[in-house]
């Protein structure tokens, strides 16, 4: 027997006890007559005691011991003399009679404790060592809960878990496919799935009614801290709903997700329009933990001879409470920030109501007192505010506006990550206009239903089509999206023939699908969640890495095994692929 306990399990009413622990060795402190040795598990840390009175031969095996063997201890749990309040077993430690050496180790890269000297890329490439380390393991640790919760609520709603298949043929969801040659079919590619989508709704036809898998989807898109290559998705799909039937369900798993993990009691989501979203945070995914909501300026800043708002095709501001004494230089790094790549506004106006009712502002020379005035109450704003305003193109101005925003929230301390604000982001527009190819896309994508209500306006205004579509967005991360789904033939051509797909390639493409619609396709819609992005909400961090067991790095490398790599000419070979290596140096 390799233990008895685990390193986080003795306590002072296992006294006198005869105990086997196995683990890893974070420290050995030698004092002299005496030495400790911190012995590490997945469950705690328990110490070890070895008296001056030990044998020889244990004497000689404890000098060999460095960080990160791993051993087996045997001894007597005793009463430490100085406890340790700081951990679960700092009341006891065991005293030893015998060690055995199971597994040695080199000196660690870097040190495996809750505060590391270890840099990212080298975190990664020791994984199974920083893994070791409890802020990660913890994060893993949260990652299996949510998943049991997810699979216990929604065994408990009826939904089946269902695998579907990973080679398999491109599914649109607006990034780039992995693909796999395949050796037994010469010159063709499976592609790797950017999710289930068509699967599931092939599981409606297949008669399945509620659907859910906790599955791999993989997207060659350009990665950031809440994007990976590959990453999981709570992926669901019912028959027979509309939409409130489906936000009701995962609003309901989303609660219950709350309660059990974090027991926090949410209250119902608010719902808002698309259009309502970026009016009043020029952001699909806003985040509502606090105001300084949007207000439209246009129709009262123009005609004072102020080109840039006179100009401007929208002009909105913010107000930040209890600003009014920013200092010019946090002026100018506001209008520094502004005025990032990323952020993309040319200049920032900003009004300082004054605690004397009295205003100040960088456009003093166009504006009275009394314009000024009239702009604060348009913002509700009170003394000892400060306005901040962007003006230009409006798409470009809402999206600016909503960086500072989101900047102001966080400089001002608004946004809590132990405060969580769940919504639903509803009436997505169906199709979005890609100016570089002159077409539309899918927003969501092309199996989303249109709004019947909005089924006239096809023909004459096809970008003012609502979809049928929603996302679940908390603390202004996109947590999940989903929609109700097009179940007829008819509809589905109509909607590629607006994507631009000519019949054939809607056929060569979606053949299986259209053909299926033809046998009794039930009404159905779903909803995928991005489990790792919940995960991490939970955790209340941005980045979802340390919840995913082997993540890649911003080049969507995977630093530990070394992949993507060169592969042998043998077996590009067998593959039908090109034998030539690209010069790597060119
Ligand atoms: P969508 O593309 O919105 O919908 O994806 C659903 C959720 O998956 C998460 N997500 C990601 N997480 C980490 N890394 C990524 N690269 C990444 N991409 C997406 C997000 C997102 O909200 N088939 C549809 C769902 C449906 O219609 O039912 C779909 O995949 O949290």
């Amino acid at each position: 027997m390799y233990r008895t306990h685990t390193c986080g399990e003795l306590r002072i009413s296992n006294l006198n006890q005869e105990v086997t622990l196995s683990g890893w060795v974070q420290r050995v402190r030698n004092l002299g007559a005496m030495t400790f040795v911190d012995l590490r598990d997945r469950y705690g840390i328990s110490q070890l005691f070895f008296d001056e009175n030990i044998s020889a031969e244990l004497k000689k095996k404890l000098d060999t011991l460095g960080r990160e063997y791993v051993i087996q201890a045997k001894g007597t749990v005793i009463e430490r003399a100085s406890k340790n309040s700081k951990i679960p077993t700092g009341e006891i430690e065991i005293k030893i009679n015998d060690i055995t050496i199971l597994s040695e180790s080199q000196t660690p890269p870097f040190t495996i404790e809750d505060k590391t000297d270890g840099g990212d890329e080298l975190r990664m490439k020791y994984r199974y060592l920083d893994i070791r380390r409890n802020p990660v393991r913890q994060g893993l640790e949260l990652r299996h809960r949510v998943g049991q919760e997810v699979r216990k609520y929604l065994d408990g709603q009826n939904f089946m878990e269902i695998e579907t298949p990973v080679l398999i043929k491109s599914t649109p969801e607006g990034a780039r496919d992995f693909i796999v040659p395949s050796r037994m079919n010469p010159n063709q590619f499976y592609a790797l799935p950017q999710s289930p989508q068509t699967f599931k709704q092939l599981l409606m036809i297949g008669g399945c009614d509620r659907y859910f898998q906790i599955v791999k989807c993989f997207r060659d898109e350009d990665l950031r801290a809440d994007r990976q290559p590959e990453f999981t998705q709570i992926d669901c799909e019912m028959s027979f709903v509309d939409q409130d039937d489906v936000t009701n369900m995962f609003e309901g798993m989303t609660k219950h997700l709350f309660k059990v993990v974090k027991n926090i009691e949410l209250g119902d989501f608010p719902k808002m329009t698309y259009a309502d979203a970026m009016k009043y945070y020029g952001s699909d995914k806003p985040d509502i933990r606090f105001g300084m909501r949007f207000v439209e300026l246009k129709e009262i800043v123009g005609g004072k001879n102020f080109v840039v708002f006179d100009s401007a095709e929208y002009v909105g501001g913010i107000c930040a409470e209890g600003c009014s004494e920013y200092t010019r230089k946090q002026l100018d790094e506001l209008t520094k920030f502004v005025q990032r790549p990323q952020v993309g506004a040319k200049g920032l106006v900003y009004v300082k109501c004054n605690a004397d009712g009295t205003f100040k502002s960088s456009v003093d020379k166009f504006y009275s007192q009394d314009d000024l005035k009239t702009w604060a109450d348009a913002m509700s704003a009170k003394p000892g505010d400060l306005l901040l305003i962007l003006a230009g193109n409006t798409a470009k101005t809402q999206n600016a506006l909503n960086e500072l925003r989101l900047h102001m929230g966080k400089e001002l301390g608004l946004r809590n990550p132990n405060e969580f604000a769940p919504m639903w982001v509803v009436d997505f527009p169906l199709l979005e206009w890609d100016e570089d190819n002159n077409r539309f896309h899918a927003m969501h994508h092309p199996f989303t239903s249109p709004n019947p209500s909005d089924m006239h306006l096809f023909d004459t205004d096809p970008g003012k089509v609502r979809a049928r579509a929603y996302d679940l967005v908390i603390n202004g991360v996109e947590i999940g999206g989903g929609s109700i789904r097009i179940h007829n033939t008819e509809l589905q051509k109509t909607m590629f023939k607006h994507l631009g797909f000519s019949d054939e390639e809607a056929r060569e493409q979606f053949g299986f699908l259209m053909d299926a619609f033809q046998y009794g396709a039930p009404p159905h819609g779903g909803v995928a969640f991005g489990f790792d992005r919940l995960v991490s909400m939970f955790a209340g961090q941005d980045s979802i890495r340390d919840f995913i067991a082997f993540p890649k790095n911003n080049h969507g490398r995977d630093v530990m095994i070394d992949a993507p790599s060169m592969v042998a000419d043998a077996q590009l070979q067998e593959l039908f692929l090109a034998l030539k290596k690209p010069d790597v140096n060119n």
